[in-house]
């Protein structure tokens, strides 16, 4: 098969979707890999290491994805890359189409098949190709948090840890998944007072266990948010609604509730956000104030750590791009109903209910294409 890797464009990413050890192993089992040049650049990946694994190298953006018939990615396609996709190829990516419409759009009318990570499942209920990112954006969110607080960035000037004398911060994490004990975990480390919110008492459960009351868990209602927005320096938001936006959990009102100079780090922003007042930053421009409040709300946050990102993804993504490439998109997916969750978008039909629902679009059950 012919597989293609393109440089990413996104403001500020510089993860690559293919290292050059994926490379090797796609070209040992017969497939054709062309890497844009200077794609793995950022991540710490020369493009001499790309040849020496047999991959070609093609510096003229247009034949990288012109010739392919599978797209290997990191973000969502950019307009200007939707307008490369074509009906026949297979594009393999993050799209969080739930909260892009136009995007959602975009891929329909190019007739492409459209797979993203983030909807692939597994056996344990889990979210494989999302979760190793969640791990890095849940630890970056901690990180981001605490810079935000400093005074020179409008936060309040409050130390995560306090110093002896000084109490530590309060942290909130609302949302105890992956993304959510990764960010607890981190500010536990550095010695904040943690609570973490969330609606699944099995999980609740879990983190109590692991953590062995260290960090405080609560049942997550609107009245349990109202007291974090209340008492908390720091709030992490980390819920997920697979494949749905995110709901709105902080309003705009609550705001003034909350200590001036607090930080709100939306990590679900990817999601469309679960603060009213969220909105997409980059890495060049992070954060933003509202009413008093410090935003962070970085939609690629693992970019930022593209070395260690690239391969922990890849780690993921691998035993899929193989499959794909093997077997080829139908047969791979209809051999695995966790890697068919995957589908979004196949031939202008939306095959991800969430997406359709949040669209009012026609949903045409993956199952169906796949007979
Ligand atoms: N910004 C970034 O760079 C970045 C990177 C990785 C992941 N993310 C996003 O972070 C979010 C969380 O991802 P995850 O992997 O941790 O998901 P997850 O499924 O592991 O965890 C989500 C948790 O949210 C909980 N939840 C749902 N509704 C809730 C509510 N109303 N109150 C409290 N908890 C609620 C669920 O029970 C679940 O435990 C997703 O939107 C994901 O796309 C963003």
């Amino acid at each position: 098969m012919q597989i293609a890797v393109p440089k990413e464009i996104k403001n500020h990413e510089y993860r690559v979707a293919l290292t050059p050890t994926g490379a090797r192993e796609l070209v040992g089992r017969g497939h054709t890999v062309t890497v844009q040049a200077g794609a793995g650049e950022g991540a710490g990946f020369a493009d001499a290491a790309y040849e020496a694994a047999g991959a070609r190298l093609e510096a003229d953006v247009a034949k990288v994805w012109d010739a392919a018939e599978l797209i290997l990615k990191v973000k969502e396609p950019q307009a200007e890359e939707v307008a490369r996709l074509k009906t026949g190829q297979t594009l393999f990516t993050y799209l969080h189409l739930a909260a892009e419409a136009s995007l959602t759009r975009g891929l329909m009318e190019s007739g492409a098949t459209c797979i993203a990570y983030e909807t692939v499942t597994d056996r344990q209920g889990g979210l494989p190709l999302l979760a190793p990112m969640s791990t890095v954006a849940g630890r970056m969110a901690i990180q981001a948090g605490a810079h935000s607080l400093e005074k020179a960035q409008g936060g309040s000037g409050v130390l995560l840890p306090g110093v002896p004398g000084v109490a530590p911060a309060k942290v909130a994490v609302i949302g105890g998944g992956v993304v959510g004990e990764n960010a607890a975990r981190m500010a536990l480390g550095l010695g904040a007072e943690v609570t973490v919110l969330d609606k699944s008492i099995p999980r609740l459960e879990t983190l109590d266990d692991r953590y062995q009351g260290r960090m405080k868990t609560v049942f997550s209602t609107a009245d349990a948010i109202d007291e974090a927005v209340r008492e908390c320096d720091l709030i992490v938001g980390a819920v997920l609604i697979p494949g749905a936006a995110a709901p709105k959990l902080i309003t705009r009102e609550m705001l003034a509730e909350m200590k001036p100079g607090s930080v709100l780090v939306d990590v679900a922003i990817d999601q469309g956000g679960c603060f009213e007042t969220s909105r997409a930053t980059t890495h060049t421009d992070p954060t933003y104030i509202v009413d008093g409040v410090v935003h962070y709300c970085v939609a690629n946050m693992p970019g930022a750590v593209a070395r260690t990102s690239t391969q922990a993804l890849t780690n993921a993504t691998m035993p899929f791009v193989t499959a794909l490439a093997d077997k080829g998109w139908k047969q791979a997916l209809a051999d695995d109903a966790h890697f068919a969750a995957g589908l979004n978008v196949h031939e202008g039909q939306v095959t991800y209910k969430a997406v359709a629902e949040a669209f009012g679009l026609e949903y045409v059950e993956p199952a169906k294409l796949l007979k």
